[in-house]
């Protein structure tokens, strides 16, 4: 949702900001702009549209500066219009800011303002920041002055400023939203919201914290909090290469994040497993495993994609550990009065870290008194921070706003997470290693199913007209019809709706012709017989049926029009497999009808917003 970048340094600043604002394209796309100081005067270049259009107009004007700012946006207030694309300016267009975030007391703010004679010329609320910037730098040096607007604003920013009056200097400030600062060779610094941005200039960086304030200078940087104390943060080494964070010859970073999902199953029990013992090791759980084996009860909070994973976390916990287990949406249970009893644990899942009502979730279950866990992909993003312990996904950035490889990588992490806590109750040595010896067959098994994705692009092809589809399954696999109906959505712009599969017969079923493809994920699992009643029913109606089922199984070819085929394995160990044909489903139906995949219009990769 928005992503702020600055620079200072020896070089030319308009390319590194650029590219920075390239890499950080998936948090949003509607609109972005450069703020450069050149000699004592400010120059801002602002476009409506993708990157692009920023480029070609900095390739006009070629600017010569070497300290500088950078906005690419995902609106919120004010429509995608260069006026309303930042930096935003003061009155005297000597002060220049990039947001990232919202204010939530936008309308008292302006109010006072404006009768102090500040005219705005945006839609935006991050236009206030210029202007109570402007108020308090007029007998303030620049950090003091956003010290003292951030007091009167009322929400969340990462936050990046410019002044003409010291025009050595960027000071930046986080509270809620993502900033990181990325340390160059000989005192030459940048921030921005993402690590991504910082990764082909360095992987030394220092995360701000939530009330941080920054001063980068030629001289040096230095964090202050809000109330003028020193603040000290140890640099970081970040553990993502450029390469992982880059196409790398595929056309799209949907398809190339789908196809590294074997790797990313082997990434994500990599050193977790001790097979003799039948267990494993979660290192960020360590601290926690007394209270985890004293749980009582297990909440999942979560968003989209995350919060699919979550449901299957639902079924794993109550069958593998035999405690009850919820799943909410964050943005429910965040408002929602929950009742939490001692025992209870608030667990989120979050590939970015930074989804705002994830976030607000967490800290209510922390208020409530809750023992919190993260599953998160971001090292070192909010929801990490917040909650007591976690355990990382390491699979590298997911730079597609379609979540796949993470979503994969959850659905295993939950499966060792659900061995773990088993394993402190009646969880068998026997069983836990049975699991964990066919999680280690799952990546060859993944890699069988990539290698069909000739087969189903060819089914994309015949089935890419249809304007409604509907999606099935029982059991673990009901959430992954969930989510392959929320991946087509996404991408395609069609409609597509996910079902539990004995749900079709009490409504849905009236929709069903020759025109309504529904995809059935039907394995070769306990609920086997069930579903291939309610294919049965869908049949009948002429509904056409693309199922994806288990290699071998023979009756589905009565049935079926189209059969994907995927290898047989544990029926809690099935999502991690059967999810994949679904990805690539969604990501040929949307390439036939000539989407922007990586950038799906009205989306962007965090939502930062409520
Ligand atoms: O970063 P998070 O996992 O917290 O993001 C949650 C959702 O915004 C995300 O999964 C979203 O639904 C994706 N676009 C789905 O592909």
């Amino acid at each position: 949702m928005c992503g702020i970048i600055g620079y200072i340094g020896q070089n030319q600043a308009s390319p590194i900001l650029l590219a920075g604002l390239k890499r950080m394209e998936y948090r949003g796309y509607d609109s972005s702009g450069v703020a450069l100081i050149n000699g004592r005067k400010l120059k801002v270049f602002k476009k409506e549209g993708k990157l692009r259009a920023l480029q070609e107009e900095l390739g006009k004007y070629q600017p010569d500066s070497f300290i500088g700012l950078g906005h690419i946006r995902w609106a919120t207030h004010g429509a995608p219009t260069d006026l309303n694309a930042h930096p935003h300016l003061d009155c005297q267009k000597k002060i220049a800011i990039v947001h990232n975030g919202i204010i939530e007391n936008m309308g008292e703010l302006k109010e006072g303002l404006k009768a102090a004679g500040h005219q705005f010329i945006s839609e935006t609320d991050s236009e206030i920041f210029a202007h109570l910037i402007e108020k308090y730098h007029q007998n303030s040096i620049l950090e003091e002055a956003v010290a003292k607007a951030l007091k009167a604003v009322r929400g969340a920013y990462g936050l990046a400023v410019l002044s003409e009056k010291e025009p050595d200097k960027i000071v930046a400030a986080r509270l809620g939203s993502p900033l990181v600062i990325g340390l160059l060779p000989q005192n030459d610094y940048l921030v921005a919201s993402d690590v991504s941005a910082l990764l082909p200039f360095t992987k030394q960086v220092v995360y701000l914290e939530d009330g941080d304030i920054a001063v980068l200078s030629r001289q040096g940087y230095e964090i202050i909090k809000a109330d003028g104390q020193k603040n000290h943060h140890q640099p970081e080494e970040v553990n993502w290469d450029l390469e992982q964070a880059e196409k790398g010859g595929f056309e799209h970073f949907m398809l190339k994040e789908i196809m590294e999902e074997p790797q990313v199953i082997k990434d994500s029990v990599r050193g977790r497993i001790i097979l003799e013992a039948g267990n494993v090791k979660l290192g960020g759980l360590i601290d926690v495993m007394d209270k985890l084996a004293q749980a009582k009860r297990f909440i999942f909070v979560a968003c989209g994609t995350a919060h699919y994973a979550c449901r299957i976390g639902e079924y794993l916990i109550e069958s593998q550990v035999g405690i009850p287990a919820e799943v909410d949406y964050a943005s429910e249970f965040r408002y929602r009065e929950a009742v939490l009893e001692p025992g209870t644990v608030v667990a989120a899942i979050s590939q970015s870290g930074e989804t705002a009502d994830t976030l607000a979730a967490i800290k209510q279950a922390k208020k409530l008194g809750a023992l919190t866990l993260g599953i998160v992909n971001v090292v070192g993003s909010s929801v990490a921070r917040e909650t007591a312990a976690g355990v990382y996904n390491h699979i590298g950035p997911e730079i597609s706003v379609a979540s796949t490889k993470a979503f994969v990588s959850q659905l295993v992490i939950l499966v060792l997470f659900a061995i773990l806590l088993g394993r402190q109750r009646s969880l068998t040595k026997e069983r836990a290693q049975e699991i964990i010896k066919e999680l280690l067959l799952l990546p060859a098994k993944a890699e069988a199913i990539l290698k069909n994705q000739g087969q189903i692009e060819v089914i994309a092809k015949k089935y890419c007209q249809s304007k409604n589809f509907i999606f099935i399954g029982r059991k673990l696999n009901y959430p992954i019809a969930l989510e392959g109906a929320l991946k087509l959505k996404e991408i395609s712009y069609l409609h597509a709706e996910g079902y539990p599969a004995g749900e079709l017969k009490h409504g849905p079923l009236a929709l069903i012709d020759e025109s309504w493809p529904v995809v059935a994920l039907i394995p070769q699992d306990s609920v086997y017989e069930k579903n291939l009643s309610n294919l049965s029913e869908v049949r009948a109606r002429k509904g056409k049926i693309i199922a994806v089922a288990t290699t071998g199984d023979e009756k589905i070819r009565e049935l079926a029009d189209e059969i994907i085929f995927i290898p047989k394995t544990l029926e809690i160990l099935y999502p991690i497999l059967t999810v994949i044909p679904l990805q690539l489903l969604a990501y040929f139906i949307a390439k036939e009808r000539g989407c922007p995949i990586d950038q799906p219009r009205n989306l962007a990769k965090s939502v930062t917003v409520e």
